[in-house]
């Protein structure tokens, strides 16, 4: 296996599991690991950081501690920029994305990392994602029409229709959401949880799709969508400012419209 050799910085230490820095401005980051590779039981590192020569986001300091101090600390990101969704984790109790989370918003002594609860831990801040894409995928989130597709143009929508997609259509499927309610805590097994929820009701929405009663039939369910108690941690925990109690209610909602 390659090993990382990293660059020698005398102002940091290991001792055991903390590496502390020699830092007038520093901050403590207690970080998740576990490597399943080596038989051990999940532990917390400390890596303490010098703020001042670190950039602002959790991210930031997540790669500083990678390229300093551990090689092997293991986590995911890609955009930087609150796009891509892959940088989701546990930031001081509440699930975030870890490059739009500013350190100083961090107000604890020591910043508390982990990776999104619920799920399983591939490694150390790298959860299994296999169940809620497959949960994603069988909701059909593409457009699903029957009528012959217009010859010389695309399928078109009102400002208004368009309107409706807003609030939906930005989601990201990071899971903050899902990984935060309870209900899917103790049945994400049969209940889809709020992150798909708002992605089927994203295709109830669209004017242009032509299987809602289809759609629908699929989610009526107990477990499906009516898991969903109104607990509101999804709408509360959500890096993107998007409901999905909202558009559960909304699904519900049009239930009830299509039983009257
Ligand atoms: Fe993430 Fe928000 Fe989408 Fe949930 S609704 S998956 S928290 S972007
Ligand atoms: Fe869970 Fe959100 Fe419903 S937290 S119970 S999906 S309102
Ligand atoms: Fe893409 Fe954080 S790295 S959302």
């Amino acid at each position: 296996m390659a090993q990382f050799i990293l660059p020698k910085n005398s102002k940091i230490k290991k001792n055991g599991n903390r590496h502390s820095v020699d830092a007038a401005n520093s901050k403590a980051f207690k970080v998740y690991r576990y490597d399943p590779d080596s038989g051990e039981n999940p532990r917390y590192d400390t890596f303490e950081l010098d703020l001042d020569e670190c950039g602002p986001m959790v991210l930031d300091a997540l790669i500083k501690m990678k390229s300093e101090q551990d090689a092997t600390l293991t986590f995911r990101r890609s955009c930087r920029e609150g796009i891509c969704g892959s940088c989701a984790m546990n930031i001081d109790g509440k699930n975030g994305l870890a490059c739009t989370t500013a350190i100083e918003d961090c107000k604890g002594k020591e910043i508390r990392i982990t990776p999104l609860p619920a799920m399983d831990v591939i490694k150390d801040l790298v959860p299994d994602f296999s169940h809620f894409y497959a949960q994603y995928a069988s909701i059909q989130p593409w457009l699903k029409t029957e009528t012959p597709e217009p010859s010389s143009k695309e399928r078109l929508q009102s400002p208004e229709d368009r309107a409706k997609l807003d609030g939906l259509y930005e989601c990201i499927l990071c899971a903050c959401c899902s990984t935060s309610c309870p209900s899917y805590w103790w049945n994400s097994d049969k209940f889809l949880g709020p992150a798909i929820l708002l992605q089927a009701y994203r295709w109830l929405a669209d004017s242009r799709d032509e299987h809602t009663g289809e759609r629908l039939d699929e989610l009526e369910d107990p477990f499906r969508l009516y898991r969903c108690h109104t607990i509101m941690n999804c709408s509360n925990v959500c890096p993107k400012g998007l409901s999905p109690a909202r558009a559960i209610a909304e699904t519900k909602k049009m239930m009830l419209e299509r039983a009257v």
